[in-house]
């Protein structure tokens, strides 16, 4: 019982904090996602060649960043008890040889975020990235909901970039959902400009996929083939944990079901 009320607060938080339209698009694509599926991407690029903003985060937080054998049992001990992550996944990443900042008040996880170097990670339905040498990708940022609205993604977005840097990589990579204002807000106190736009749609039944990019050419950036994944094949929430656990049932309920929503989001 107590813990639907708290799913509804955070779904309402969640609710309260959208524009109605993004909230009622967000329902009805998790409503129809056993048949369709669609997500439309801003890609933005960071040129590490050039001098980097400091992050905007006011509070005193602390970022580590973990990877490689040494780390791992660390940071499964701070990540899994944090968001829906298994030690599975913590392995999958860091056996690639991606790294995550992990953000902390005092002793305490508020948030994360994960980079990576492999080329051809999995954006969605069998679209995957191409990464040049000398590039990352960063993605999978997550900050408690308690303690959202302080800039932690900024911070982690920071520290990312600056380690990034460190290890000789030029520009690093993200993806936003346009409907993920709270993830937009970041490029947007930055200034700054997504590079290209990218459409999906995928019919399930059909097994067809649409793909469309705006502002580049699709393939400079996406190749189609399956990518590396970054997850167990598992139920995802995507970019509303608390409004889609309530919904992802009753759309769960539907005679189809999606083989696996891996949806990775990756950021500015
Ligand atoms: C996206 C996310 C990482 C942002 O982290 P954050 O540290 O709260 O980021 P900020 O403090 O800069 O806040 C970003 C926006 O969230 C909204 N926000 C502010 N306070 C909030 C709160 N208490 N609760 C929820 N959202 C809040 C605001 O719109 C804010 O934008 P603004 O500063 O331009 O008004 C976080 O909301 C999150 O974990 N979301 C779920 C997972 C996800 O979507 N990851 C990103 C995928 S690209």
């Amino acid at each position: 019982m107590k813990s639907i009320h708290h799913e509804l607060r955070r779904a309402w938080e969640q609710v309260r904090r959208r524009h109605p339209l993004v909230s009622l698009l967000l329902v009805i694509r998790k409503t129809f996602r056993p048949f369709v599926n669609w997500d439309i991407f801003d890609v933005f690029e960071t040129d590490l060649r050039l001098p980097l903003p400091e992050s905007y985060s006011k509070g005193k937080f602390d970022v580590r960043i973990y990877g490689g054998p040494k780390d791992l049992k660390r940071t499964i001990e701070d990540l899994t008890s944090f968001n829906d992550l298994l030690p599975v996944d913590i392995e999958l990443r860091f056996g690639r040889g991606d790294v995550v900042g992990v953000a902390y008040a005092a002793d305490q996880v508020v948030g994360c975020m994960w980079l990576t170097f492999a080329n051809g990670t999995e954006l969605e339905f069998g679209t995957s990235w191409i990464m040049n040498a000398a590039e990352a990708l960063r993605y999978d940022s997550f900050v408690r909901p308690d303690w959202r609205g302080r800039a932690i993604h900024s911070l982690l977005n920071d520290a990312l970039n600056r380690y990034a840097r460190e290890r000789g990589i030029l520009r690093t990579l993200g993806e936003i959902s346009v409907l993920n204002s709270q993830s937009l807000s970041l490029p947007k106190h930055l200034r700054r400009v997504r590079t290209m736009r990218v459409v999906v749609f995928h019919v399930r039944g059909l097994n067809w996929t649409y793909r469309k990019a705006v502002g580049a050419p699709f393939e400079s950036r996406f190749a189609i083939e399956p990518g590396l994944p970054n997850r167990n094949p598992r139920y995802q929430f995507g970019n509303c944990h608390g409004l889609c656990k309530i919904i992802g049932p009753v759309a769960h309920s539907f005679p189809f079901q999606t083989p696996h929503e891996t949806k990775r989001k990756t950021i500015s």
